[in-house]
């Protein structure tokens, strides 16, 4: 699951119903349902994306908060995990929640992917180069 799907779900959260007519056992779902997409998010990109990024020079210190953004997430939804959902701080965590995975998710998407994809470019043409030139030998 995206993030920008897991936002949908704090978006209706806050879009209006006001907490009192929310069922806890249907926030406390959502709260789950949050917490699983998040880890498959954080999984892919700390086992299989960060590692290929962090090869480049450009992109280690936005790898580096990233990790840290992923800490500072989890963090968070343990602690809305272990909030009752009728306490009243609960939805101000979701919110404060929803913001910091969109500031996250900002940064990825400025700081990161564009210069990991230009990176990789830069690297699979160096390689394709070096193998033109090994077949003209
Ligand atoms: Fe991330």
């Amino acid at each position: 699951m995206c993030l920008k799907s897991l936002f949908g779900i704090t978006a209706s959260q806050n879009s209006g119903s006001p907490q009192s007519s929310r069922r806890p056992i249907e926030s406390w779902s959502a709260a789950k349902e949050l917490r699983a997409g998040f880890e498959s998010h954080e999984l892919f990109e700390e086992e299989i994306l960060y590692p290929e990024f962090d090869q480049f020079l450009s992109t280690k210190v936005a790898i580096g908060d990233a990790f840290e953004a992923h800490a500072e997430l989890d963090g968070l939804l343990q602690e809305i995990e272990g909030t009752p959902a009728n306490n009243a701080g609960w939805i101000e965590r979701i919110r404060e929640l929803k913001s910091r995975m969109q500031e996250h998710m900002r940064a990825e998407e400025e700081k990161i992917f564009p210069v990991a994809r230009l990176e990789l470019a830069k690297t699979r043409a160096e390689e394709l180069g070096r193998r033109f030139q090994e077949r003209q030998k």
